[in-house]
């Protein structure tokens, strides 16, 4: 059948225009067009190959979705070995590695060598062969030597091009690269599996792999795989730049994606700068890093100092330190929650993990605890990751000892002894007693004290315990009577005169806090910081908000039937009115109202901003405050309500939404040009 020019025409210009839509959203992070303009453009081309099946080559978009199952993995050889690198730890050891290269190149002793630092991600490595710039085979790394084909499976990831772009591609160019998840679409692509009730993947990497190694390359297709690029196979003719960082651009201009973390540094101390400024920074990468790769930075002295065994002599791995570790559950503890929540909690023979003395670890909740079927006993694998709680990751089965027994599922709470009650669609179990649970009622003082809450200092864990058992106080209401019994609380806590006049002056300054906090404080379930702060701004007064409606709840920004239902719930009960009765007595929310109308007349008044990504002028904190300062609202989601999104670099899902919802967008220069603007 002959095609009318004019249909294999509009086929060619659809590729283009997706290749180049894809190359700005994953490689570039600038989309020009939405989400959904995208999807439109690709079920065009998907329609014009269905109809006409000879339109179809293997650089085609619509191959991304996934082709047929395969019945096995075909080997490839790699002409190039992938080679693996060698590992080091500590600056002595780099300083060896920069001295022997220098004595390997015969450097002067002055001389110090330029290295390419970046990060090392935590991913699967793997080839992508091209021929006159289309992709045509991709492969695992295997043992180095022999990999397996995974072709179909690659050309799911959309930042992989299925072509390249510009000019003086080498006619076979083969580029190497790290398959990963980034951290956030892995949290996202756990939680659907529990909600399905699967088995969640124990990390980011076994997710990759666990993905890549599909017979049927749909199944990739639904996993939220990403690549980065970090060096070079086979290429077919001498054209490539000199240095490492040159090749990275290059690579870049073809539309390869590389990340832009890679910098050029200098001897042992520019690399072990990068070492430190990377792993300070290593909790707010988007992806999972193990280390940092040094490289030497040009491509000649790479070749003279070749490779020993199965790794370079130009290029290593600085670790940085595990982040899990092996030890013991000597106990399992079931702690009651401030909103009555029991989670199991493993008592651990203490170990340290990347420098710090684990002792306790979350097992979540007792569906996760089953699921994982940690016994007391057992060798465990514990993991932290920056400010969050320590987690188990999973048992060393290897190590049960015999006749240990599953953990059971509590069916009272073991505070009070509450019979426990799991609701509908809850994984949680639950103790029911509210604030007549002693345990619930100790958090729940915790929290209004706490520093983002009502901020009464010197009022820790211990002290609360104390005046609870010695029956001092039963509610937050009764913080503020203390002082008619300071006699007995100096000689009950043997605190000197000072401790206590200190905690007195902290109680008198929390009156002072303003409705935001105060609802923050009262610890409403579902009701954080930022949703406590858009229920003071919308409602100014704490009369205002007890008399609201449904109705008028549902219409405060971000608030869902959810956050209705749980505000409107928590004011009709008549022990929560009683005691928001007796503070309103003594916290003066009422300055909130002043501080409102101050706030009213400030340029970006009532205006919501969200800023997202990197910027480079000011730290986001300090952003923030800026647009505080200015009256506007700094929220961490996108509605349409929002007014701008600052985006800054490497903006991410935020970027995309607001342009979906139409959404101004302003990037860092045009946020410095609008404070500057509104400042003058
Ligand atoms: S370069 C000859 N760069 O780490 C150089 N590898 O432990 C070989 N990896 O097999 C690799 N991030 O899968 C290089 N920025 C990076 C990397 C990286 C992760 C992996 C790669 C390699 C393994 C070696």
């Amino acid at each position: 059948m002959n095609l009318p020019t004019k249909i294999s025409a509009r086929c060619l210009e659809l590729r283009q225009l997706i290749a180049h839509h894809n190359h700005c959203y994953h490689t570039l992070d600038a989309p020009e067009i939405s989400d959904a303009a995208y999807d439109q453009l690709f079920r065009e081309l998907v329609e014009l190959e269905e109809t006409y099946p000879q339109l179809l080559t293997p650089d085609s978009p619509s191959q991304r979705v996934g082709s047929a199952p395969l019945d096995h993995f075909t080997k490839v050889h790699h002409e190039v070995p992938m080679l693996s690198l060698d590992n080091l730890f500590t600056e002595v050891a780099l300083a060896e590695f920069h001295q022997r290269i220098r004595e390997t190149l015969g450097l002067d002793g002055g001389e110090e060598v330029v290295m390419v630092a970046e990060p090392k991600l935590d991913g699967l490595a793997v080839s992508l062969l091209y021929e006159q710039g289309v992709l045509v085979r991709a492969a695992t790394r295997g043992d180095g030597q022999v990999g397996e084909e995974v072709t179909a499976h690659l050309r799911t990831i959309r930042s992989a091009p299925l072509r390249l772009l510009g000019e003086g591609v080498p006619d076979l160019l083969e580029v190497r690269g790290e398959v990963f998840i980034p951290l956030d679409d892995f949290e996202k692509m756990n939680e659907q599996l529990r909600q399905a009730e699967e088995k969640p993947f124990a990390n980011p990497r076994n997710a990759a792999a666990g993905s890549l190694r599909q017979l049927d390359p749909k199944i990739t297709a639904a996993r939220p795989l990403d690549i980065y690029i970090h060096g070079l196979g086979q290429v077919s003719d001498g054209a490539l730049p000199p240095t490492q960082s040159e090749i990275y651009q290059q690579l870049k201009l073809w539309g390869l994606p590389v990340s832009d973390d890679w910098r050029v540094v200098t001897g042992v101390a520019g690399c072990f700068d990068y070492y430190q400024e990377l792993q300070a920074r290593r909790e707010q990468l988007p992806f999972e890093v193990d280390g940092v790769v040094y490289k030497v930075e040009r491509v000649g002295w790479q070749r003279r100092l070749g490779f020993v065994a199965r790794a370079p002599r130009w290029a290593v791995a600085h670790k940085f330190p595990a982040q899990e570790a092996e030890t013991t559950v000597n106990d399992i503890e079931i702690q009651v929650g401030r909103t009555g929540a029991l989670t199991p909690v493993a008592r651990l023979e203490p170990v340290n993990v990347s420098g710090v003395v684990v002792t306790n670890a979350t097992l979540h909740n007792f569906q996760e605890l089953e699921r994982k079927d940690v016994r007391v006993g057992d060798r465990v694998r514990v993991r932290r990751a920056g400010d969050v709680i320590p987690e188990v990751v999973g048992v060393v089965l290897a190590h049960r000892s015999e006749g240990s027994q599953p953990f059971p599922r509590p069916s009272h709470c073991p505070v009070c002894h509450s019979e426990a009650v799991i609701s509908e669609g809850e994984v949680v179990i639950r103790c029911p007693a509210g604030l007549s649970c002693p345990a619930q009622c100790k958090e729940a003082i915790r929290h209004f004290a706490s520093r983002k809450a009502m901020n009464i200092d010197g009022l820790g864990e211990k002290i609360v315990e104390l005046l609870l058992n010695e029956g001092m106080i039963g509610s937050v209401a009764d913080l503020y009577r203390l002082a008619e019994k300071r006699q007995q609380l100096a000689a009950l806590m043997g605190l000197g005169e000072k401790s206590v006049d200190n905690l007195f002056k902290a109680i008198e300054e929390s009156k002072k806090r303003d409705l935001g906090r105060f609802l923050f404080a009262l610890g409403i379930r579902d009701v954080g910081e930022a949703t406590a702060r858009n229920l003071a701004d919308h409602f100014e007064t704490l009369e205002a908000l007890l008399g609201a409606t449904p109705e008028a709840l549902l219409g405060v920004g971000e608030v869902g039937p959810v956050v209705a239902e749980r505000v409107g719930g928590f004011f009709q009960r008549e022990e929560n009115r009683a005691i928001v009765e007796q503070l309103a007595q003594v916290v003066d929310t009422g300055w909130h109202r002043a501080a409102v109308r101050e706030v009213s007349q400030k340029p970006l008044a009532g205006q919501t901003v969200v800023i997202t990504g990197s910027l480079e002028k000011m730290t986001r904190r300090e952003a923030k405050a800026r647009l505080e300062g200015l009256g506007a609202k700094v929220s961490g989601s996108i509605s349409k309500r929002t007014r701008y999104l600052v985006a800054g670099e490497k903006p991410g899902s935020k970027l995309t939404k607001a342009q979906a919802l139409g959404v101004a967008v302003l990037d860092e220069a045009a946020f410095l040009k609008l404070l500057g603007e509104i400042a003058t």
